[in-house]
Parts: structure tokens; C-alpha cells; sequence
């Protein structure tokens, strides 16, 4: 039996994507260290074409050919490890996808390391956690197009489906698929900051209890914020530890951990000159949960609050408080777009921003209502310079601006923290500003450091002796 997909890493991941592969007909193969993951593979696959393997010989013998090795092991290392298991073992054509979530940098050495060998390596994001993997994912796959053209009917019979299409597309050359999901991933940081913004709002600011927070959540999953990250929201608040009367959320540290994505993606968009302030905020508050004690000791010294938000009127600013949200979502998405688009321009990766839109509405973390109307957007024009040109998101920011500001500066009175609320007004005021205060930054640059700076209406570029001019 000749196998047309061979899995190294048969943890959660790779196990269950194997079995989406099985399950839709594929003969597929699974190779892993460890015995017990070999166990649970073969019997969660009773009755389906898969089979597991303790010896890399006999599953690489196993493999139809040219082979294609999907790698899901943890990013780093391990990652090289493998590869350098397996070049003696494969030949010329082979494919090895890592679909692990390796920074793309990596995924560029990789694939200039492999090719010489005749060797097809290319990064493939995949999203969807554990249900996504074993129901139907969404995949981010990037290199070289010939070796996606022959795996492709696979990928697109276990990618999830929205209106009948796969979440699946090639996204480009080189690294561009790890790119994606890496930016991907910012996304998902900003999106939870501000859902935990939000529930810090409703808790501090209105004493709502879980039962409150469930319901809120799960009405706003029913209407125009529709996302897989509310829906879990709303489920989490309504979730009680089984044979106890406690509900779980309220028990869980509040530090929060980080595989390293988002800071990843805000390291990018830093050495690229592309602003996502929001995604960086999201990674930094992460930081600051962990410092418990420090926290706990300055929230001794500085107690108190101010009046509460919305003057204590709780339906209407709960309405304010979804257009609210709503703005901040198009802001933080609109924030990762223009990232993948000066990515794609520094790193060629020749990005198709409705495309990828496109595969992210469904199978994915960041999945929401929200993104038929950027797949429509960039559909309309593919190099929109912001996603905020389009007439529909301008609409729908001009009707949610008013309460944007109003919960943001609300909450800011309050002594309620909402970084994701502040921080993409902010973005967002910047952004409408022909003229930012910029020019004095330039003119302390050349006061204290002889910098020098740029004249409106003159060429060149000018110096001045600042303290000469003050005596
Ligand atoms: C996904 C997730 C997935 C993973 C994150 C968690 O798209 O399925 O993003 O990749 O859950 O890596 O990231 P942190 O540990 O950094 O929160």
C-alpha cells in the first residue's frame, strides 16, 4: 500500500489532520517517536486508510512518490532536526511542508537550504486549533507553485468551507504562507485584547457576572461582530468546572502566555516601518499580566476609580459599547492588512489581499461576519491603500466613530484600562491627520543631535543652531 500523505509529529495537530485527510479518502501515514501517539492514531482511525509508523524507513518506503511530508512538530529547532533526518532518506521532488508555526525567516532558510537538493520545502500556516484541524482548518500554504498544485486536491478537500469554497489558496513564493500566518496571528492578539478590554469594562465598570457576560457575548455572536473568538467568549463565561459550582474562568491566573507570534509580528511590522499599534499594545499587556506582584503592590498605592462609564446608565452605553467594538475590529483588521501588503512589497511575496481574506472567513481563529466585507473590498480594488477607502467600512466607521470615543474616553475617566479601544482611535486619528506634529519631532532631532530635517516647499535638507537662536 503506497500512502499519498505522510504526517511526522503525530501530536493533536498532526494526528487530527490525518484523520481529516482519511476521512475525506486519502491512504495517509503517520510517523511519530512516540508509541502511544502511534496507538491513539491507529484508533481513532479504525475503519480509515491510515496507518502509523515507529521506523522512519519503513513509513518513508510507505510513501507514494514524490513524497509529501507534512511536518507538525514544534517551530524552531525541532523543525531542523527533522529535516536533517530526513535528506538522507528522500529524493529529488520530494515535498516537505512544515505546517507549524515557524517565523517565516526561518522558513526563507529553509527553503534556500532545500532547493539546491531538488528538495520543495514551503511553510504552510495552518489555523483552526485542534477542531479545526480535525473538521476542517484554514490553510495558508506559500513556496513553490508546482509542488501546491500537487497536493492541492488535498488540501482543498479538508480545508473548511465557507459558501462551498475551501479556506485554502496558494498565498505566494518563498516564506509568504508562515508571512501570512504569522500576521494572522497578530490579528488574533489585537482581537482577544479587545474582547478582554471589554469584558474589564463590563465587569469593573457595570458588575456584570458571568451569567451577564455569557449573554452579552452570545447576543453580539448573533449580529454584525460574529466571530469564532465571541462565540468562545460567550461560551467560556458559561462554563462551570464538571461537579462543582464554580465557574471555571474566575479560578485562572490572570497572566497571560505567548508561543512568541504576535511578537513576532510586531517585530516585523517594526523593522518594515508599518505601524500596528494595536497589535503591539496586545503583545506588551500580555507582558504586564505577568508582573502579578508588581502590579499588586502599585494597585495598593493607587486605589480609587472614577465615575463610572456612562454615568452609571448601563443599557445605553452597552449599545455604544458594540458599535464600540465594531470600530475597533475594523481598525485592528485594517491594521494587519496594510502589514500583509508592505510585507508582500518588501518581501515580494506578491500577496492577493481578497484572496487571502477570502480563506480567513472561515476554519481560522480570527473567522468573522466582518471579513465578507474586506474579502468584498479588496475584491472591489486590490490595491486599496487602506481598508478604511472603502465606502461600506467608511460608512460603517462614520455611524460607529461617536460611540468609539465616547466608551474610550469614558473608560478613561473611569480609571478603566482598554488599551485596544484607545490605541486604534488613536491609530485612527492619526491616520485622518494631514498634518501630524511630526515636524517638531524633527526639529528636537536636529536641536539635540544635529539630525537635520526637511522644509515644505524647499529641497534638500537643513540644519540649525537651535541654542543660537534662543540667546
Ligand atoms: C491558530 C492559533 C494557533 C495557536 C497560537 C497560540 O491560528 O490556530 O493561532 O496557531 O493557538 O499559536 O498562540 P500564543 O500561544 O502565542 O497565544
Amino acid at each position: 500500500m503506497a500512502y499519498r500523505i505522510g504526517m511526522i509529529g503525530l501530536g493533536t495537530m498532526g494526528r487530527n489532520l490525518l484523520l481529516n485527510m482519511a476521512d475525506h479518502g486519502f491512504a495517509v501515514a503517520g510517523y511519530d517517536k512516540d508509541q502511544t501517539k502511534i496507538d491513539l492514531l491507529e484508533s481513532e482511525g479504525k475503519g480509515l486508510n491510515v496507518k502509523g509508523f515507529a521506523s522512519l524507513q519503513d513509513f518513508i518506503k510507505s510513501l507514494e512518490l514524490p513524497r509529501v511530508l507534512i511536518l507538525l512538530v514544534p517551530a524552531g529547532k525541532i523543525v531542523d532536526s527533522v529535516i536533517e533526518e530526513l535528506i538522507p532518506v528522500l529524493q529529488k521532488g520530494d515535498i516537505i511542508i512544515d505546517g507549524g508555526n515557524s517565523h517565516f525567516k526561518d522558513t526563507t532558510t529553509r527553503v534556500n537550504y532545500l532547493q539546491p537538493k531538488g528538495l520543495h520545502f514551503f511553510g504552510m500556516g495552518i489555523s483552526g486549533g485542534e477542531e479545526g484541524a480535525r473538521r476542517g482548518p484554514s490553510m495558508m500554504p506559500g513556496g513553490d507553485f508546482e509542488a501546491y498544485k500537487y497536493v492541492q486536491p488535498v488540501l482543498e478537500a479538508i480545508a473548511a468551507k465557507v459558501d462551498g469554497e475551501p479556506c485554502v489558496t496558494y498565498i505566494g513564493p518563498g516564506a509568504s504562507g508562515h508571512f501570512v500566518k504569522m500576521v494572522h496571528n497578530g490579528i488574533e492578539y489585537a482581537l482577544m485584547q479587545l474582547i478582554a478590554d471589554t469584558y474589564e469594562i463590563l465587569k469593573k465598570g457595570f458588575g456584570y457576572d458571568n451569567n451577564s457576560l455569557h449573554q452579552l457575548f452570545s447576543d453580539w455572536n448573533d449580529g454584525k461582530l460574529q466571530s469564532y473568538l465571541l462565540s468562545i467568549t460567550a461560551d467560556i463565561f458559561n462554563f462551570k468546572e464538571p461537579g462543582s459550582d464554580h465557574w471555571l474562568v474566575d479560578f485562572i491566573r490572570d497572566e497571560a502566555q505567548a508561543k512568541g507570534t504576535g511578537k513576532w509580528t510586531s517585530q516585523v511590522a517594526m523593522d518594515i516601518e508599518l505601524p500596528v499599534p494595536t497589535i503591539d499594545i496586545a503583545v506588551g499587556m500580555r507582558d504586564l499580566s505577568k508582573y502579578k506582584l508588581l502590579r499588586t503592590n502599585i494597585a495598593a498605592l493607587y486605589k480609587g476609580t472614577g465615575p463610572a462609564p456612562g454615568d452609571g446608565d448601563k443599557e445605553e452605553f452597552v449599545m455604544k459599547l458594540e458599535d464600540a467594538f465594531y470600530f475597533s475590529m475594523i481598525i485592528i483588521y485594517s491594521q494587519g492588512m496594510q502589514l500583509l501588503a508592505r510585507g508582500s512589497a518588501v518581501y515580494e511575496f506578491k500577496l492577493q489581499p481578497d484572496q487571502i481574506a477570502k480563506i480567513w472567513r472561515g476554519g481560522c481563529i480570527i473567522r468573522a461576519k466582518f471579513l465578507e466585507l474586506i474579502h468584498g473590498a479588496y475584491q472591489k480594488d486590490s490595491a486599496l491603500p487602506h481598508l478604511i477607502f472603502d465606502s461600506e467600512i467608511k460608512s460603517i466607521i462614520n455611524e460607529s466613530l461617536l460611540s468609539a470615543r465616547t466608551v474610550a474616553a469614558q473608560c478613561v475617566m473611569a480609571g478603566i484600562s482598554v488599551p485596544a479601544y484607545t490605541s486604534t482611535l488613536s491609530y485612527f486619528d492619526a491616520l485622518r491627520s494631514e498634518r501630524m506634529p511630526s515636524n517638531l519631532i524633527q526639529a528636537q532631532r536636529d536641536y539635540f543631535g544635529a539630525h537635520t530635517y526637511q522644509l515644505i516647499g524647499k529641497e534638500g535638507i537643513f540644519h540649525t543652531e537651535w541654542n543660537a537662536v534662543k540667546e
